[in-house]
Parts: C-alpha cells; sequence; structure tokens
C-alpha cells in the first residue's frame, strides 16, 4: 500500500532508531534528562525563542498554549477551519473555557483589517474579552498552504496592536520554512507561542515542543504536569526529535516536489487538481462534479493500493507526501490513481 493519508503515517528510520537507543537519560520530570534539555535549547534556537517546552503532541502544546493567554470566559479568534477550532475535541472550550470565534478564511489565512474588525468598539462594555489569535501555518485544511511572510506579520501586528496573545500552531512550520526557503525562525519568532510538531514531516515517533519566553514557558511547565505530560526518561524519545532536526528539515523540500509531481501527473490525467495550491507536500483532490464520487474514489484507489485520506471539505481527498514515500512509490500513484478512476490512459 502507498500510504499517502498524511505525514503522520511516518515510521522511525533506521538513523532514527540508532539515536533513540543511543540517547542519555534522565528523569525528565525533575529537569534532569539531558536529551529533553538539549532538544529544548536547540527548538528555542530554530524558533528564535528564549525557551522551549518537549511535550507528547502537538495538541497538548496548542491547548496549553491557549491556558497561558487567556482566562476563562475570554474569546479565541482562528481562521474557521483551524485544527486549534475543529480537530481537538473543544480543547479550547474545555481547558481554558474559551470561547471560540473562526473567522473565514482564504486559503487558511485571514486579514488585519478581520482581526481590527472583530474587536469589539468599547471592549470595556463587553462581558468576553477577546484573548488570544491563533494562525496555523502550514494550513492543514485548506491543503498544506503556506502564509507569505508579509500577511502574516501584517496580521500578527494587528492582533497586537488591538492586545491580544498571538498563538502560532505551527504543526507543519518546517514546511512553511523549507518552501519559502527561510529560517524557521523568520516565520516563528513574531508570535508569543509556537508549536512544533516532531512527528509529522519530520519524522518522529511522537513529541512536539512549544516555544515563548522563559516567563511563559515556566508556566508552561506547569501546565503540562497538569495535563499529565511531565515524563520521565523522555530523552528517549526527544533524541530522535534531534536526530530529526539534523537530518530531517532540509529534506521536506524533497517531499514538496514529490506532491508537486504528484499534483502535475494527475492533472494532466484529468483529475480535478488545483496546481496553484499545490504548496508544500499536500495534493487535494475535488471530486465535486467529477464521475465518481469521493468516497467511491477512496474506495477504488484502497483497493489499488493506493491510501488517500477524505478532508474537512465534503467533496474533497487529499494525498500527503512523507518521508516514507519514495520517488517509485510517487511512479506508481501517478499511474495507479488515473487509472483506478477511469482515466484513459496516455499514450
Ligand atoms: C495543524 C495541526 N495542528 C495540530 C495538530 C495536532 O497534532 P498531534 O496529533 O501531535 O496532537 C495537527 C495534527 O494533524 C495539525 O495538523
Amino acid at each position: 500500500m502507498i500510504d499517502l493519508r498524511s505525514d503522520t503515517a511516518t515510521k522511525p528510520t533506521a538513523g532514527m532508531r540508532a539515536a533513540i537507543a543511543a540517547a542519555e537519560v534522565g528523569d525528565e520530570q525533575l529537569r534532569e534528562d539531558p536529551t529533553v534539555n538539549e532538544l529544548q535549547r536547540r527548538a528555542a534556537e530554530l524558533l528564535g525563542h528564549e525557551g522551549a517546552l518537549f511535550v507528547p503532541t502537538a495538541t497538548m502544546a496548542n491547548q496549553i498554549a491557549l491556558r497561558l493567554h487567556s482566562r476563562p470566559g475570554d474569546i479565541l479568534f482562528a481562521e474557521e477551519k483551524a485544527h486549534i477550532l475543529i480537530y481537538e475535541f473543544g480543547g479550547a472550550a474545555v481547558h481554558a473555557g474559551l470561547i471560540t470565534v473562526g473567522l473565514p478564511g482564504d486559503g487558511g489565512r485571514i486579514t488585519a483589517e478581520q482581526v481590527r474588525a472583530a474587536m469589539p468598539a468599547a471592549p470595556e462594555q463587553v462581558d468576553q474579552m477577546p484573548a488570544i489569535l491563533c494562525l496555523e501555518d502550514t494550513h492543514n485544511s485548506s491543503g498544506g498552504r503556506v502564509w507569505p511572510l508579509d500577511e502574516l506579520e501584517s496580521v500578527v501586528g494587528a492582533a497586537r496592536d488591538v492586545g491580544l496573545a498571538t498563538h502560532l500552531d505551527g504543526a507543519r512550520l518546517f514546511n512553511a520554512a523549507v518552501a519559502q526557503g527561510v529560517a524557521p525562525s523568520a516565520i516563528a519568532a513574531c508570535f508569543d507561542t509556537v508549536t512544533v510538531c516532531l512527528s509529522k514531516g519530520l519524522g518522529c515517533p511522537l513529541g512536539a515542543v512549544l516555544a515563548g519566553s522563559h516567563a511563559l514557558m515556566e508556566r508552561a511547565w506547569r501546565e503540562k504536569h497538569l495535563f499529565g505530560g511531565a515524563m520521565r526518561q523522555a530523552g528517549i524519545v526527544a533524541a530522535a526529535g534531534l536526530y530529526a532536526f539534523d537530518h530531517h528539515v532540509a529534506r521536506l523540500a524533497d517531499d514538496h516536489a514529490r506532491a508537486r509531481r504528484l499534483a502535475e501527473a494527475w492533472s494532466a490525467a484529468g483529475l480535478p487538481v488545483d496546481l496553484e495550491r499545490v504548496e508544500t507536500n499536500f495534493v487535494q483532490v475535488d471530486f465535486a462534479g467529477f464521475s465518481v464520487g469521493r468516497e467511491e474514489a477512496l474506495a477504488r484507489l484502497q483497493q489499488a493500493g493506493v491510501a488517500l485520506s477524505s478532508t474537512i471539505h465534503a467533496t474533497v481527498a487529499r494525498a500527503v507526501t512523507h518521508l516514507d514515500v519514495t520517488d517509485e512509490d510517487i511512479d506508481r500513484a501517478c499511474e495507479i490513481v488515473p487509472a483506478a478512476l477511469g482515466m484513459p490512459t496516455r499514450a
């Protein structure tokens, strides 16, 4: 099976497993795990923040961030299809007691004007205080779309001007950085806090980091413990993260090139792929108005040995390239998918 459902499908490589086996470990809960400490130092440096905290999942990193920036009853703004609003089981309400307001986006992006317009004219007269703006880069639900840096800075600047704390859900921040040819810190440093996931394109079995100021990370440390996320010999996993920083960042460009090749081949074969929207490692196929419906298409492709997944959009499926997808897999998927969907074979 060529598994293109998600970049979470990656399994640790031999090199990563060797790094895991060789990891020096200690009691992470006592801050004595040297590998975790080193991962946090490296992550902070890469992201342009004073500190970073190693956590088991990006969901936990996002949820901790929300608690750092708000009080129960406050408002969280995010693009309406952001992961933090639709895929975290209502965590913003459950863990932080937040009211969530989704702003309609274009390719996962909102504007500075939308942020300003969302603020109450007289904050002292409203019951709920706007507290946080969360952006997502790359944006999952729109198909791995990237925020141009100037747009990002303008929206974050507007949020700051109106007194909002800013959080970046950068689960796939490294994909955005590699796609734009910029340092991760160029995207991450302007936010108060940033989440980065280690278990997607970076290929770790699990793990994420939250970065921010020393003061925020001290508070985050306590929140992590409250979530049950304080660990023991967690260096076993952090070693995978350090290995990924050294070996799996630049290669994300290969995933992006493979996604582009897939998209171009499928589009040339007549599949409904919008090439303009393929910016990183996602290819979205919109089956609206196509001869085969999405569920039938996914079933036929599964049968033919290529797994795609559905998305939040009723007619859209996606293919995601990652560390475990080779050039040969792409060659085969370029042929198999159009054939399984009844497209005429090219001469
Ligand atoms: C944009 C984004 N944020 C957060 C997450 C949550 O990651 P995790 O599965 O590590 O909790 C995901 C997972 O797909 C994601 O795509």
